[in-house]
C-alpha cells in the first residue's frame, strides 16, 4: 500500500502500488481538470495534456512516457500527466500546478511561477 497526499485538497488516500494518479484522484473525488475539461478530456489516454499534477517525490513515480514528454515542457521534471504517472510508494501530489511555459521560462518572470 502507498499513501498519496493531495496537498491542495488536504487529503491523504491509501492505494495499491502501481496505480496511475488519474484513477486514484477520480476514485476519491479529487478534480484534476479545470472547468469543462472535466468532461472534455481524453479519458486517460495521454493525448489532451490537461491532467497535469506536480509529484513531489519523483523516486516513487514511473518514468515519463513518450506521450508525456511530448505534452509537458521539460523545464520542470516534477510536473507529470496524472494519467501516465504510476506511483509505487508514498508521495505528495499537487493538482493544478503552475507550469513555466513560453515567456514564463524567462528568468525575469520566474517569481510569478515559483511556489
Ligand atoms: S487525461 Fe488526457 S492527458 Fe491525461
Amino acid at each position: 500500500m502507498a499513501k498519496i497526499y493531495f496537498s491542495r485538497e488536504f487529503r491523504e488516500v491509501e492505494v495499491e502500488e502501481g496505480e496511475d494518479l488519474r484513477s486514484i484522484a477520480l476514485r476519491h473525488g479529487i478534480n484534476l481538470y479545470p472547468g469543462m475539461l472535466k468532461y472534455l478530456n481524453c479519458r486517460g489516454r495521454g493525448f489532451c495534456g490537461t491532467c497535469r499534477v506536480r509529484v513531489h517525490n519523483q523516486e516513487v513515480a514511473s518514468e515519463p512516457t513518450k506521450v508525456e514528454k511530448a505534452k509537458i515542457p521539460q523545464t520542470d521534471p516534477s510536473v507529470r500527466l496524472a494519467c501516465q504517472c504510476f506511483v509505487y510508494g508514498d508521495c505528495e501530489v499537487q493538482s493544478f500546478p503552475r507550469v513555466k511555459q513560453g515567456w514564463m521560462q524567462h528568468k525575469v518572470y520566474q517569481h510569478l511561477v515559483e511556489e
